[in-house]
């Protein structure tokens, strides 16, 4: 019993220094086939610069080059026009508004866009049908483990 509680304890305090430590790891992908069946990526500027460049590719008012942070978050985007599909996963600087910027008006005729950014640990695989009773164990599960890691985390 004692073990155990050391256990979960220690266990959870590695979880808020790796959170804290900011290694943001995103699923990463660049096109619709692959992001079926996205990868992993630990987030870094290289990381992010490929989403900027992409995002520029698509969209218009993206930060230039001098804006950067030392955070990331996870970014997943998905645009379709008439003639095209663009599906991309990957990381950001924390300091963009990936899902603000207005589509390049040379795909915006006709366009749908799903975006979104976060700043979990892979918290950007594809948007799935939600059952609902899986919903409320997931919450469930995550108040216990945020009320834990807030009593572990902040003394
Ligand atoms: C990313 O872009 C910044 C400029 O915004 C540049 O200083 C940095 O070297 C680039 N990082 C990589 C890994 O290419
Ligand atoms: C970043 O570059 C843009 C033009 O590329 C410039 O207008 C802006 O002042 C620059 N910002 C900083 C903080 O240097
Ligand atoms: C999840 O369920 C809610 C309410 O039942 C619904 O509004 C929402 O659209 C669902 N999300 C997805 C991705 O199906």
């Amino acid at each position: 019993m004692r073990t155990a509680e050391v256990l979960v304890t220690l266990a959870v305090f590695g979880f808020c220094c790796l959170t804290f430590a900011n290694s943001l790891r995103c699923y990463s992908c660049t096109s619709t086939k692959d992001c079926k069946k996205p990868s992993k990526l630990e987030c870094n500027s290289d990381a992010a610069n490929k989403t900027r460049d992409y995002l520029n590719l698509l969209y218009t008012g993206v930060p230039g080059t001098n804006f950067t942070s030392l955070s990331f978050v996870c970014v997943r985007d998905w645009l379709k026009t008439s003639s095209n599909e663009f599906t991309y996963k990957g990381c950001a600087y924390s300091n963009y508004q990936s899902c603000s910027y207005p589509v390049n008006p040379y795909y915006s005729q006709h366009h749908e866009r799903k975006c979104a950014q976060c700043n979990r640990d892979v918290c950007n695989p594809a948007a799935r049908a939600n059952g609902s009773l899986l919903t409320v164990i997931t919450t469930i599960v995550a108040t216990v483990v945020v009320k834990s890691v807030w009593r572990n985390c902040i003394f």
